[in-house]
Parts: structure tokens; sequence; C-alpha cells
């Protein structure tokens, strides 16, 4: 809905590659990056299947804090799904600027908020970025990373399309912490956050969407 075809996509966070083989599918240029070079080899065999297209999609190793090979204003549409916190550790630890190594809640958003930024340049105006993200709990309250996340894409420029819910269902955390929530009382997370932000056009007077309007001066 956001792209058309012959498009350049860009996933900087591609894990397995699942972006990469819809855009082939639907007839989008697409570059997956990731930190991780499992996750690179993963994508690109992923994409070893006879398909008729006329665009290419390929995996390459980077970091997405640093796209500095990518011209500014040169991507049609940003869709990615970066770690949530360190709850599922990418690189078991072992490599420093895998964001889901990353120590805590405050460094994470940092990373998150220099990415928003990238992610910003490289976005070609009026074009759109979309990012699954996810929350948690800690000593049984929720932490909505999503809501943190959302307002650094906001600091940085973009604004909000669309939030999606993406609804779960059966997954493997619910066996874990089933009985955990029954006991001390709090509900399972079931849903993740698909942010649909848009990169204004260059002029477009924000105002009435604008993160800095509702902040406290
Ligand atoms: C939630 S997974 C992405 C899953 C993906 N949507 C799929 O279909 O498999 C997050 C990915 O971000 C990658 N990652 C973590 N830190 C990164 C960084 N600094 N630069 C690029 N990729 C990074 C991890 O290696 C992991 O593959």
């Amino acid at each position: 809905m956001y792209s058309e075809e012959k498009d350049y996509i860009l996933d900087p966070m591609v894990g397995s590659g699942t972006s990469l083989i819809e855009a082939k599918l639907l007839n989008r240029n697409a570059l997956g990056i990731d930190i991780n070079p499992e996750a690179v080899k993963l994508s690109n065999d992923a994409l070893e299947f006879e398909f008729k297209n006329d665009c290419i999609q390929k995996a390459i190793i980077g970091n997405v804090k640093e796209l500095s090979n990518l011209q500014e204003n040169s991507i049609d549409l940003i869709i990615t799904h970066p770690p949530y916190l360190n709850i599922v550790k990418y690189s078991d630890g072992k490599i420093e600027e895998d964001l889901s190594s990353s120590g805590g809640m405050v460094k994470f958003l940092n990373d998150i908020e220099q990415i928003s930024k990238e992610l910003y340049r490289v976005l070609k105006p009026n074009k759109f970025c979309a990012i699954l993200i996810g929350d948690t709990r800690k000593r049984q309250h929720f932490v909505p990373i999503s809501h943190y996340l959302m307002e650094r894409f906001l600091k940085s420029g973009f604004i909000l399309k669309e939030e999606i819910i993406k609804a779960q269902h059966n997954c493997s955390y619910s066996n874990r912490w089933g009985w955990k929530a029954k006991k001390y009382k709090f509900y399972l997370i079931m849903h993740e956050h698909l942010f649909i932000f848009r990169k204004p056009k260059e002029n477009e007077d924000t105002s009435i969407f604008s993160w800095s309007k509702y902040r406290e001066k």
C-alpha cells in the first residue's frame, strides 16, 4: 500500500529476510542490512527461489546507525523490525553494535533516536517508514517500549500516519508466562505496534501534527 512496483525499499534490520521475499513477490527493489552475518546469509539464501521479477533484492552486512553508503532522499519505503530492547538477544551478546546487546533502556532509546535520524535522512520526502515494535514487563509492570520509540521518531521530524495493532495469539511466551500472570494478576502482552511514519514534504506545514507543539515548553 505504501510503495509501487520498482520502488526502492530498505529494511536495515532484515533478520531472516521476510521483507526481501515480499519485495521479490511484489516486484520491488529491496536492500536488507543486518549487523549479524548469519542473518545476512539467511536472507540471501531465502531469496534463492524462482520468481519472475524485474527488480533486485539483496542483503548486506551493516549497521543501521550508520547508513553512510546510502544517499539522502533516496529510499521510497523503509520497513523494519528492531529488537525489543534485549528481550531476544540476536547475537548472544557477541556483536557489540547489535541493538539487542545494549545494556539498558537509556542506551537503547538513544540508539533508536540516532537510527530515526538516519532513516529520516535516507527516506524521500512524503514517503513512509514502517516500524514494528513490541513492549515488555518489568517486575510485573508494563514497559511501553513502543511509545518511547514513537516519541524519538516524532522528535526526529517524522509524523505519524497510522498506528496498527498486530494481535499475537498462541506465542511460546504464553506458556512461559501464563502461570505467573494468573498468580500475580497481570495481563499477558498479546500485541505489537506497527507505526507508519511519514517524512513530510519539503516546506510542508506540519504544525498541526508536530511533536514539539504538544510538549511542555
Ligand atoms: C526482530 S529481528 C528482525 C526480524 C525480521 N523482521 C525477520 O523477518 O526475520 C531484529 C534484527 O535486527 C538486527 N540488528 C540488531 N542491531 C542491529 C544494528 N545495529 N544494525 C543492523 N541490524 C541490527 C538483528 O541482528 C536482528 O536480525
